[in-house]
């Protein structure tokens, strides 16, 4: 939704006519003249980074504190900025008074929590996100602590309560590390889909998005997971992102113009996809980000620590636009794996061209005797230092049982152990093609003597199945 204010020489707020833009705000920290003034400008939507969060609202069993919420919603009206609520239900930041509870008391804690807090600020927020960070890693399952003791049924409660407690306001469920298809955001999918049965007023999913320039989602792979969710009836907002640079070696420019391709890609998957709404960044001054303290001393955001705009900033206006990164040229001279040149079994598996592709031939791994032997192919000399990548490939198990695929980038590097970097990975059900999708930025001290892209699965059953690839593409991304 375009907010745009007197005179605006190109705010992120300004841009699209249908996103709202937005940003997470330290309270703390609103005073400053400096990040009171770009915050006001630039950005329409404002979640709070941490004042409505249920430890600091709420230090005792009897006693909720909301001046340090409603200072920061005097400011949001002041502006004119709507507000998404975070977050009802979440395991961190949870009130010291709540440890050692048991479930049922938990639960009470919870639902009082909710039928408090939520009335105290109803009409006034566009949205809350009501559960946050239900899924363990991995998929495996319902984090233990407060989810588990809630369940399925006491999770669609909380969306329940907070719907009575003020109609207005849009019902979220919000985690990380579900922005692509993989296990974790299969088992959302599934939770969401349990939550809706049991009632649960859901309107709409949260993908956090704390990327890193290492490896993050494609603009195919995100707006397919945008559009997966969508079918369940959500809208979809991107709601924490930031982009880490600090895993990839490179000077501060490489580092800065291949963050600024992960904004602009990010943004331009939501800008394209109807169901996503909003795109809401983790801070955006440099000066304060939650990143330094989490994963180490970084450059996350758009803005450095002085409020001068990187190259981020014009990448966002691009993306949020609708316009992804530019694409080079094709990398891999056969990705369609029409007579298999270029292509070998990586790992010592046989490699051959076969006539059931997903379109015309495909590249067959066969007599594989370890997980990692599967179809490769070879990007040696072919990626510059500092240079972002995005590669897709189909591929499928050729047995019924299904498994895991996994796509993996091989660097070898004189004088460096050889880096394995997990691109992508997805059960792969039926013997179905399956697609893998990523972006990675790679850097280098020295040119690499090995550079191979390859795919790999399991043993099922004890047999390491036949390994298939199709439609492959590899393209070096660019600002111009
Ligand atoms: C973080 C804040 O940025 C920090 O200031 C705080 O100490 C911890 O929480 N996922 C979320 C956010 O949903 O609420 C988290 O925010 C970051 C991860």
């Amino acid at each position: 939704m375009q907010r745009c204010l007197d005179g605006d020489d190109g705010t992120l707020g300004c841009v699209s006519a249908r996103l709202l833009v937005g940003a997470a705000v330290n309270a703390e920290v609103l005073d400053q003249q400096d990040y009171a003034e770009v915050l006001a400008s630039e950005f329409g939507y404002v979640t709070p980074e941490n004042v409505m969060k249920w430890g600091p609202l709420q230090a005792t069993a009897d006693s909720w504190d909301f001046t340090k919420a409603d200072e920061l919603l005097a400011f949001t009206e002041q502006h004119g900025q709507l507000v998404k609520g975070h977050a009802l239900v979440w395991h961190v930041q949870q009130p010291d008074w709540t440890t050692g509870l048991d479930a049922p008391a938990l639960v009470s804690a919870v639902e009082a929590h909710i039928k408090q807090t939520v009335p105290h600020f109803a009409g006034r927020l566009r949205a809350w996100d009501v559960v946050n960070e239900a899924i363990l890693d991995g998929g495996l399952g319902i984090r233990p602590g407060l989810h588990t003791a809630l369940g399925i049924s006491g999770m669609a409660d909380a969306f329940k309560w907070a719907r009575e407690a003020d109609p207005s306001a849009k019902l979220y469920y919000n985690d990380y590390g579900i922005e692509l298809f993989n296990d974790k955001s299969d088992a959302v999918y599934r939770l969401i889909q349990d939550l809706l049965a049991a009632g649960a007023p859901i309107d709409g999913i949260g993908f956090q998005a704390h990327f890193s320039t290492r490896h993050y989602p494609s603009l195919e792979g995100l707006r397919a997971n945008i559009a997966r969710f969508a079918d369940l009836g959500l809208t979809v907002n991107i709601s924490e992102l930031d982009v880490r640079t600090a895993e990839v070696p490179g000077t501060k420019a490489e580092r800065l113009a291949a963050q600024a391709i992960t904004y602009r890609e990010v943004a331009a998957a939501c800008a394209l996809e109807e169901a996503c709404e909003a795109v809401t960044l983790w801070g955006f001054t440099d000066a304060y980000s939650w990143v330094d303290g989490e994963f180490g001393a970084d450059d996350p955001l758009p803005w450095d620590e002085t409020y001068q705009k990187k190259p981020a900033h014009a990448a966002l206006l691009l993306g949020l636009a609708g316009e992804p990164s530019l694409a080079g040229a094709e990398l891999v001279a056969d990705g369609g794996c029409e007579t298999g040149t270029g292509w070998s079994g990586f790992g010592g598996a046989t490699i051959g061209v076969v006539a059931n592709g997903r379109t015309g031939n495909a590249c067959r791994a066969t007599a594989r005797t370890e997980e990692y032997h599967g179809p490769g192919v070879s990007l040696t000399g072919k990626v510059p230092q500092g240079s972002t990548v995005s590669v897709r490939a189909y591929a499928r198990i050729a047995n019924a049982e299904g498994g895991r695929i996994r796509m993996i980038l091989k660097k070898a590097e004189a004088g460096v152990a050889d880096e394995y970097r997990e691109l992508a990975g997805r059960v792969a059900p039926n013997a179905d093609w399956v697609l893998l999708t990523a972006n990675f930025t790679l850097g280098f001290a020295t040119t690499p003597s090995e550079l191979t892209l390859y795919v790999e699965s399991p043993a099922i059953d004890g047999q390491l199945p036949n390994l298939l690839v199709d439609d492959m593409t590899v393209k070096i991304l660019s600002a111009d």
